[in-house]
């Protein structure tokens, strides 16, 4: 089969299109011929040895795909051949294997995909739509003025719509640029703040009568994490999920302080522990239906051959896509 590998960490251009057997599914296991694969913001990390995790080399990126079932292992029953399922590596703590023509899975882990449901509109609901989906779970929206920053991203633009529909009221979506910001508005996001401009917190605490959001779901770290402790209202929440929080920031006595006097909390969230079979199953489905009766809307910012892999890491690391990015075997 054809598979994306990197043998060395640096920039897209580690990329190497290799040719390996396609591997044998294991008792208890199924082989699924990849139809979309996810990129997901972490493997760009990943690549240039910047994650949590350091990937043995050589080795293929990849931690979500969606396709049809090609072989079965023993013991694997109420499964068929040519079935159009997910198949989320990440729910097992595989984050290798999708930038390939196949992968082998759990056969307890894989998902059916509704008729109506696009391989590429599957993948972006497996990391990303669960993430959104527990992110509101962990913190509740309900009648909140909520703060989603990077919300035009393959998280945010899923994060922006499950808020509004869990009955926050008032979604702030902040971006970097005009056009994520309209796009963000067309997802049902009340406000658009640029986060890149100086005046960005006032602009968002305008928006509340509280003295600012109750809740800012982090992913961006750096400046803006350190301006969301401006920004946050007395006894709101701060949820940091992402990985580019390793744009480091700086909590010094002022930002405890106003913590502690204003009662605030700040918290982390990390998707894969909080899984387990049967509730990612009951939550893929769960996702997977908003998504077919159109009250949530995934969208797809990019589509790339396998072999263009670098290509779609340049323009995710470089701030220019919306919504998801897919690879094509
Ligand atoms: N904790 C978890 O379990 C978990 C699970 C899934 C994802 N995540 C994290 O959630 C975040 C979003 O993931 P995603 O895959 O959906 O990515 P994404 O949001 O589609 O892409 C990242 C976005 O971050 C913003 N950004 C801000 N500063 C940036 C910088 N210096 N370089 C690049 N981008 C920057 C950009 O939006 P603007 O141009 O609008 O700023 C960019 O589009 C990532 O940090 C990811 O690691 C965490």
């Amino acid at each position: 089969m054809k598979a994306l590998q990197i043998s060395r960490f640096g920039g897209p251009e580690v990329f190497e299109m290799v040719e390996t057997p396609a591997p044998t599914p294991g008792p208890g296991e199924v082989l699924v011929c990849v139809r979309a694969a996810g990129i997901n913001f972490a493997e760009t990390l990943m690549r240039e040895n910047r994650y949590a995790v350091t990937p043995e080399l050589p080795a293929i990126l990849g931690t979500e795909v969606a396709g049809t079932i090609e072989a079965i292992g023993d013991g694997v029953a109420g499964i068929e051949i040519g079935a159009r399922v997910a198949a989320p590596l990440f729910a097992a703590g595989v984050f290798f294997g999708g930038y390939a023509e196949y992968v082998v899975i759990d056969a307890g882990l894989v998902a059916p995909l509704p008729d109506a449901l696009s391989f590429e509109d599957a993948t972006a609901l497996m990391v990303q739509g669960l993430t959104a989906l527990y992110l509101t779970k962990q913190a509740p929206p309900e009648g909140k003025t909520v703060l989603i920053n990077a919300a035009a991203g393959g998280v945010g633009s899923l994060l922006v719509q499950l808020a509004k529909s869990a009955g926050a009221k008032t979604v702030i979506a902040a971006a970097s640029t005009t056009q994520k910001l309209d796009f963000v508005r067309l997802l049902g996001a009340d406000i658009g703040v640029d986060y890149t401009k100086p005046d960005w917190v006032e602009r968002a605490c305008e928006e509340s009568d509280v003295g600012g959001p109750d809740i800012i779901y982090e992913s961006v770290g750096g400046a803006v994490a350190k301006a969301c402790f401006d920004a946050l209202a007395p006894l709101g929440e701060l949820v940091i999920y992402g990985a580019l929080n390793i744009q480091d920031f700086h909590l010094g006595v002022k930002e405890l302080g106003g913590l502690i006097f204003k009662n605030q909390s700040v918290t982390g969230f990390a998707l894969v522990p909080l899984l387990t079979p049967k509730s990612l199953k009951t939550d893929l489905a769960e996702l997977f239906d908003l998504a077919v009766c159109g009250q949530l809307k995934a969208t797809i910012g990019g589509t790339y051959p396998l072999e263009c892999a670098d290509e779609a890491h340049r323009v995710l690391e470089g701030r220019h896509t919306t919504g998801k990015v897919i690879l094509v075997p």
